[in-house]
């Protein structure tokens, strides 16, 4: 074999390498099969925050009592809250080359947080509301984890912001049910 037939062999090798690694990769130069799980837990993620969120919604609406309206306007701020990052983490599994859960049939399947309906009370609504963002805070840990691991910084980022404004929403819920 000559020369440049020789040249021509190990230059397509390196291209077929090169493709190879270059195929491994998202958009945003993140390992594609890690990316993956990453949307994975960030889908599982969102099934919780959107099941959450509508238990909100029915805690604004349906509460009555005395603290009636310091707890109606507490759970608008929350949900809205709630919504802003529903945005966030679907339009994080997109930027990381993959498609968010949008159906409440796979929200219902997926979420670890329950439906909760028919509450009036105030206090088992701030109840529920304590354990959801519990629950919230675990599976951002989690992913807080895995975004580390596999150098996801823009992830990363997102959750330790939504764990320290959480964490401080569980202490004052907690505040508010001490007696
Ligand atoms: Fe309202």
């Amino acid at each position: 074999m000559n020369k440049t037939a020789d040249m021509a062999i190990i230059s397509n090798e390196f291209i077929t390498k090169k493709l190879t690694i270059m195929k491994k990769m998202n958009a945003i130069g993140l390992d594609l099969e890690k990316s993956k799980e990453m949307a994975e837990k960030l889908n599982d993620l969102l099934a919780n925050f959107s099941v959450y969120y509508m238990n909100v919604r029915g805690f604004h609406w349906n509460i009555k009592g005395e603290k009636f309206f310091m707890l109606h306007e507490k759970f608008e701020e929350i949900y809205d809250d709630l919504a802003e990052k529903i945005d966030e983490i679907a339009e994080r599994v997109l930027t990381l080359s993959f498609t968010p859960a949008h159906a409440y049939s796979t929200y219902i399947e997926q979420s670890q947080i329950k439906e909760v309906k028919n509450v009036s009370c105030g206090r088992e609504a701030v109840e529920s509301l304590l354990e959801g963002f519990q629950t919230l805070i675990m599976k951002e840990r989690a992913i807080l984890e895995m975004a580390g691991d596999m150098s996801d910084e823009g992830t990363n980022a997102l959750m330790s912001d939504y764990i320290r404004e959480q964490e401080k929403t569980v202490w004052m819920l907690s505040s508010f049910l001490q007696k």
